[in-house]
């Protein structure tokens, strides 16, 4: 029934034409800049007292939007109305289903420059990133609307004689989902969809920092054809709303990415059965990464300096598979930490929104530009700090790419997960020494290896434990249906999003087995 899967295709921004199309939605956001999204709760738009307001990172007077901000009874009312809509949302057909999200990825497709203008504005996304953090949810609907059409017809299971067998997934219910800022078009939109295709009922609740988009998002599910109560709009404040919905005896299924220490809060907490449950809950949970870039002394230089730049500071390095550590092989080190300094100055670093196309733009907001600066700090007493460290919060929060070398394994600049653009590199002096540095925190997300040696990469394929392992290349820019994208260890519950396995943790196998 559907085409085959593809991804969605990058934007060329150097093509003029594609450049001025972009520049054009960015000057239509700025024209609607401001507006209010009420709460959406069964169909109806429902205002607050409270409201949240969003602002763009690289100017940060200037005001996105508002949103709705839901109390506990807001809260309450949502799930009573989710978990009446699954009554008969369980109960549509998994093909109209399907075909919802192919109606919606469509939509958004035809307002692809408007969504990334919208990203560069809310979340400060340079052009290229938000172009394909567009794309990845484009890629979500699609991808996820095809698996489900084949998750429909069961898995086979043998039958004996006089008796037929079937093994099918049915929907779970009230589905909670906590989504983030730094994807907050791609990882929103996946998580909110994977539900909502498999057949569960959704109270979306979305980063604080970035609301408008998500808001903008859910209109065109709306539009698209999910019914009234099966998608609800409900950002809040974590402890009083995010706790509420987890800990509800009627929420059975929550999903969150973000920060480690947020996620293992709400996976303890999910693990509590209330008064009123009948149920365990599930829980998928994304958390964060320390992740590394080991350079071989049998590698390609440009392509390890490639690979070290990119994964640091794409996106200002907030990404959770950023590279943010590098673990270079002695007999290269030298030659590949003065080329990674070189690369990291000539990275341009200003306001998305500008016609300059920027390479960075701010980062998030003042608690991140706090905490990015302060490990600025502790990086100059645990490293040479050989580029960037300047940092500006007087209009937007823009923090310079920032390399540290000669680093200690064990030093928190190289532990700790900054969600920044700093960059520790750490010396080994054999493959297996990187391998066990790479090793050695409590995440477990992505990981690259450069190397020419057929052998090392074998070695890495089984020692190197993390989620998304990649060789010869940059271990961030997952691509949905191509790298399922998911980690070990404290980086979360390993789901692989946009792989062939996702759905099914949205789901309950049943086993029906009739005699005749
Ligand atoms: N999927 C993204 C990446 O691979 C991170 O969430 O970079």
């Amino acid at each position: 029934m559907f085409t085959p899967y593809k991804h969605e295709p990058f934007t060329d921004f150097t093509i003029e034409a594609n450049k001025q199309e972009l520049l054009t939605a960015i000057k239509q956001v700025e024209a609607n800049l401001g507006g209010h999204y009420p709460l959406v709760i069964n169909g109806e738009r429902v205002e607050t007292d409270d409201t949240i307001s969003s602002y763009n990172p690289a100017n940060k007077q200037e005001l996105i939007g508002t949103t709705g901000k839901a109390t506990k009874a807001h809260a309450e009312q949502a799930i009573e109305a989710a978990s009446t809509a699954f009554e008969s949302w369980r109960t549509v057909a998994p093909a109209e289903r399907a075909n919802i999200l192919v109606r919606a990825a469509a939509i958004v497709r035809r307002r692809k420059h408007e969504f990334t203008a919208l990203l560069i504005k809310e979340a400060g996304k340079p052009w290229k990133e938000a172009d394909a953090d567009t794309a990845e949810g484009i890629d979500f609907m699609e991808y996820y609307a095809r698996q489900m059409v084949e998750l429909a017809e069961g898995k086979s299971v043998h039958s004996r004689e006089g008796e037929l067998n079937r093994y099918i997934y049915t929907p779970t219910g009230v589905t909670v989902v906590i989504s983030p800022w730094n994807f907050a078009f791609a990882i929103m939109a996946g998580t909110t969809v994977a539900p909502l295709v498999t057949g569960n009922t959704v109270l979306l609740k979305p980063a604080s920092t970035t609301p408008v988009v998500a808001a903008k998002f859910v209109e065109v599910l709306e539009e698209a054809g999910v019914p009234k109560g099966v998608i609800n709009f409900v950002p809040g404040s974590g402890s009083e709303v995010g706790d509420y919905l987890v800990e509800h005896p009627k929420t059975a299924l929550i999903t969150f990415t973000g920060s480690r220490d947020v996620g293992v809060r709400l996976y303890e907490k999910a693990a509590i059965v209330q008064a009123g449950q009948n149920h365990l809950k599930r829980v998928i949970v994304e958390m964060g990464g320390k992740d590394t870039v080991v350079v071989d002394n049998e590698a390609d230089i440009d392509t390890a300096v490639e690979a070290i730049v990119i994964s640091a500071f794409g996106f200002s390095g907030q990404k959770c598979s950023a590279g943010s550590r590098a673990v270079i092989h002695e007999d290269l080190y030298d030659e590949v930490v003065a080329k990674v300094v070189e690369k990291t100055e000539a990275l341009t670093v200003g306001n998305p929104a500008d016609a300059t196309n920027y390479y960075m733009g701010p980062v998030i907001d003042q608690a991140a530009f706090d905490k990015i600066t302060g490990y600025i700090e502790i990086g100059k007493s645990e490293g040479k700090l050989v580029a960037g460290g300047k940092s500006d919060d007087a209009e937007g929060y823009f923090i310079h790419p920032t390399v540290f070398a000669d680093v200690d394994p064990k030093a928190r600049i190289m532990q700790e997960e900054i969600f920044g653009p700093v960059l520790a590199i750490s010396k080994a002096s054999t493959f297996a020494e990187a391998l066990e540095i790479a090793n050695n925190t409590e995440y477990g997300l992505t990981g690259a290896v450069i190397t020419n040696n057929r052998a090392k990469i074998e070695q890495a394929k089984q020692d190197f434990h993390v989620g998304n392992l990649y060789f010869n290349r940059n271990c961030t820019g997952a691509i949905v249906g191509y790298h399922p994208f998911g980690g070990f260890k404290m980086s979360g519950t390993d789901s692989k999003a946009g792989g062939p396995d996702y759905l099914t943790l949205h789901m309950q196998a049943k086993t029906i087995s009739e005699m005749f």
